[in-house]
């Protein structure tokens, strides 16, 4: 369905958004095998997280959902049973890659896929270090889904991760749950590290040293309630139409402030950016609170090296946020964008062209001249629902009413965007009317 979006006042007032999506993730794979039962609050409410849990209950996890709020049976590290059809991931990258470490140590056969645009994103990340480790995995053309993943006993392994990625870390770090002895994974550069923080609260033995994880196998995981914090990547797109939107003063309540996420805000601070934090507090081990975002002019820069790989999720929604910077803004680093749900980097250039703004696609990369207006196009999702939600931040400040073809897109990390943002912005012409 396309989203008519008309250009905003401001954004104002107080919003919740939904939970994590990291780590709603890693909670009902880890609560799945764990003893007893877990209850999970703020669980995402993106299709994503569905993903999840219905691959899960395929393998024989009994699971109930009250509206945020997810009860799971956990059957133990040794107690999934072979499902009856083929898992789907659907548009789930986190779904595929992590949950394959935990299949691949079972005694049964599973065969895993996903929808057209999962089937071409690269799985010999996780191939690789699964086969060393013991596995035994067949893939259309030996790199895409569907996988067909032949249960076998693992071992552990010692791993220099040869991407920044913290899905593929965590899949190394789930098998090696299943293995006798300790498995190691050493990082390039720190991702996020849900994993290993829920790992240590479902009772797992974790060892950190820099960016050296290693875990002992075999352990006793014991069931847990968790609350969710809300997701910081979706915030991103509230910050930047906030920061954007003249006179606008949001309030975003319980976000997730873990460090390895929020490089975002010290970046956006870094520009120039008004952006109070306040309650914070630890649930679970990770870090969530208030964030106070009020207008402001945004100098611009360069994002590249180890902040790309922070930032990653939150590159499309920065690309507008640079074009109406002051300097504009370079995006370096950034091959890994070309492998996401989009080729991130040419749908990100593509939408901006439509809305009249100048942009040099780099290899790795973009290039944003500051100071440019948006004007109002017809934009594309292409299927991606960050790519749906940055541009929908555009068309808020541009100078018409915008469509955007394949918004529902959205719905894959957060179903309520469009209706939250519809309620917190005020119109261009009643803002003028103050
Ligand atoms: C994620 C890690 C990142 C990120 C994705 C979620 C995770 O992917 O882009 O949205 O939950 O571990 P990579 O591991 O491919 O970098």
């Amino acid at each position: 369905m396309p989203q008519r979006i008309s250009p905003a006042g401001s954004i104002s007032g107080c919003i919740t958004l939904p939970g994590d999506k990291s780590i709603s993730h890693r909670y009902a794979m880890l609560a799945s095998i764990a003893e007893g039962d877990s209850r999970i609050r703020n669980y995402s409410t993106g299709a994503d997280c569905h993903s999840t849990l219905n691959a899960m209950r395929a393998l024989g996890v009994a699971i109930e959902e009250q509206g945020t709020e997810v009860a799971i049976h956990g059957c133990g590290l040794d107690g999934l049973r072979a499902p009856a059809t083929d898992l789907d991931a659907g548009n789930s990258g986190s779904t595929i890659r992590m949950l394959s470490g935990i299949l691949a140590a079972q005694r049964f056969d599973t065969r895993i896929g996903g929808d057209e645009s999962l089937s071409r994103r690269p799985m010999a990340r996780i191939i690789e270090p699964l086969s060393r480790m013991g596995a035994s995995i067949a893939a259309r053309d030996g790199r895409f889904p569907p996988l067909e993943i032949h249960g076998a006993r693992l071992y552990p392994i010692d791993y220099p991760l040869p991407v920044p990625s913290a899905q593929v870390k965590t899949c190394v770090l789930f098998a090696g749950l299943y293995a006798e002895g300790e498995t190691t994974v050493r990082e390039p550069v720190r991702s996020r590290d849900h994993t290993e923080i829920a790992l240590r609260e479902f009772g797992a033995d974790v060892r950190i040293a820099a960016r050296t994880i290693a875990l002992t196998g075999r352990p006793v995981l014991t069931g847990r309630d968790l609350t969710v914090p809300s997701d910081l990547s979706s915030a991103a797109f509230f910050i930047v139409a906030a920061l954007l939107l003249p006179g606008s003063r949001l309030t975003i309540r319980g976000v997730g402030l873990n460090p390895t996420r929020s490089t975002l805000l010290d970046f956006l601070a870094g520009m120039g950016a008004a952006i109070r934090i306040a309650e914070v507090e630890s649930r679970n081990g990770e870090l969530a609170g208030e964030l106070v975002v009020t207008s402001s002019p945004i100098h611009g820069g360069t994002i590249e090296k180890e902040i790309t790989a922070a930032l990653i999720d939150e590159i499309p929604v920065l690309a507008i946020l640079g074009a109406a910077s002051e300097q504009g803004l370079t995006i370096r680093d950034a091959g890994e964008l070309r492998i996401k749900e989009t080729d991130r980097i040419a749908t990100v250039a593509e939408n901006l062209r439509r809305m009249g703004v100048q942009v040099e696609e780099l290899p790795d990369g973009l290039a944003i001249p500051g100071r440019q207006r948006f004007h109002a196009a017809e934009l594309d999702s292409f299927g991606d629902h960050r790519i749906a939600m940055a541009f929908a931040v555009a068309a808020l400040c541009a100078d018409g009413e915008s469509v955007i073809h394949g918004a529902e897109a959205a719905s894959v990390s957060f179903p309520e965007f469009f209706e939250t943002l519809r309620n917190s912005t005020t119109n261009a012409s009643s803002a003028i009317d103050f």
